[in-house]
């Protein structure tokens, strides 16, 4: 007899609707997580607004989350059963942990995704929860601890003592960056849109900031902290040319969004006469997923929530999200009906 659960469906260019769907047969390898808390990434967000690639309506959101494993199909080792866990939501990554390869998906379109009751995953995608965090900080690791991870050290290559730049600190791979970088011990300066969060980001350890509303933020930057080892960015746009500038000769540029969309130029001769190094990176590998987890919890990193909303007011923690409001993640929960 196949289960009904309740999930947020998506219909094209509409809110969120809570609806009963029905829980598939487990195939071989895969296992059902009875989700207990999940997290709202950009990703969910232009997937609403009908701007993202491969949409196709109906829909269920949602790339990070962390509960209980309940089901398991054929060939899953039975010890997940009951366990609490974490799920990686790059699916079907590939062989190479220099890029993806073509089979690669994210949870959460077009599988369907954690922000429902229940999610099935491979169970080679489950891993056990850092045991300091609770399920609400758990199912905020998984994208943007994964992306950050990635771009920090396995692509950024950050050492102890350099200079990092991060830009827009209120967002959720943001800060995350700020974590992990403070803990590597990294000399960390970062942009906002908001004074108040940059006040946020130095008592979470950050060196110094600006605003980036400021038409001269890049020349105050520069005033304050000099030029950059490496700068970390995720909004593109008609600034992102001004990491070049803040950047030292040999110095490096990670970046893994456009909110803002394309720089309108790019200064190519100032990139190769100082020999920069422009590096693209996104979400990250088996091996990044597990090596983020293995660094949370031998830093007992905690992450930096914004906000934890009951499932049924997921709308408002995605309004929240397009106003750039959150400074950290932004958290949905699930209490089921055996909870309430
Ligand atoms: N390639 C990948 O694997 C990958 C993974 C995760 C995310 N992404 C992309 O990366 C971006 C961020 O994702 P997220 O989930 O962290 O989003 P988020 O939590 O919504 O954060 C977005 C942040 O962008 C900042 N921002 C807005 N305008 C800016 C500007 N002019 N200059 C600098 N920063 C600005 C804001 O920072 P303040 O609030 O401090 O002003 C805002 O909080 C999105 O475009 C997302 O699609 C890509």
């Amino acid at each position: 007899m196949s289960k009904s659960y309740r999930a947020l469906v998506l219909e094209a260019g509409g809110a969120f609707k809570i609806k009963r769907i029905s829980l598939p047969s487990l195939q071989a390898g895969m296992a059902a997580v009875r989700v207990r808390a999940a997290a709202v990434n950009h990703r969910d967000l232009w997937i609403q607004k009908g701007q993202y690639a491969g949409l196709k309506f109906p829909l269920v959101p949602g790339s990070d989350g962390a509960g209980l494993v309940e089901q398991i199909g054929a060939g899953v080792e039975p010890n997940w059963l009951g366990r609490k866990v974490v799920i990686n939501p790059s699916l079907d990554w590939g062989p190479s942990r220099e890029a993806q390869g073509n089979n690669f998906r994210i949870l959460g379109l077009p599988e369907t995704g954690t922000f429902a009751e229940y999610v099935v995953v491979p169970a080679a995608n489950l891993a056990a929860m850092p045991p300091h965090l609770s399920f609400e900080e758990a199912a905020a690791l998984p994208l943007a601890a994964t992306t950050a991870y990635r771009a920090l050290f396995t692509r950024g290559g950050i050492r102890p003592g350099e200079k990092l730049l991060i830009t827009g600190i209120g967002g959720g791979v943001a800060l995350f960056l700020l974590r992990f970088a403070v803990a590597a011990k990294a000399r960390v300066f970062v942009t906002s849109g908001s004074d108040d969060k940059l006040r946020k980001a130095m008592e979470l350890g950050a060196e110094g900031g600006v605003n980036y509303r400021d038409g001269k933020w890049a020349e105050l930057l520069q005033e304050k902290a000099g030029l950059f080892d490496c700068s970390i960015d995720s909004a593109g746009g008609p600034d992102f040319p001004k990491l070049c500038d803040l950047s030292r000769a040999g110095g490096r540029l990670v970046f893994f969004g456009a909110t803002l969309g394309n720089p309108p130029d790019l200064p190519l001769r100032k990139v190769f006469w100082r020999q920069l190094n422009l590096i693209g990176t996104t979400m990250g590998s088996p091996q990044d997923f597990a090596d983020m987890l293995g660094f949370v919890e031998r830093e007992k990193i905690l992450p930096v929530i914004d906000g934890v909303y009951p499932f049924e007011q997921a709308e408002e923690a995605l309004r929240r999200m397009d106003l750039a409001g959150q400074f950290g993640k932004l958290v949905l929960t699930m209490t089921g009906p055996e909870d309430a």
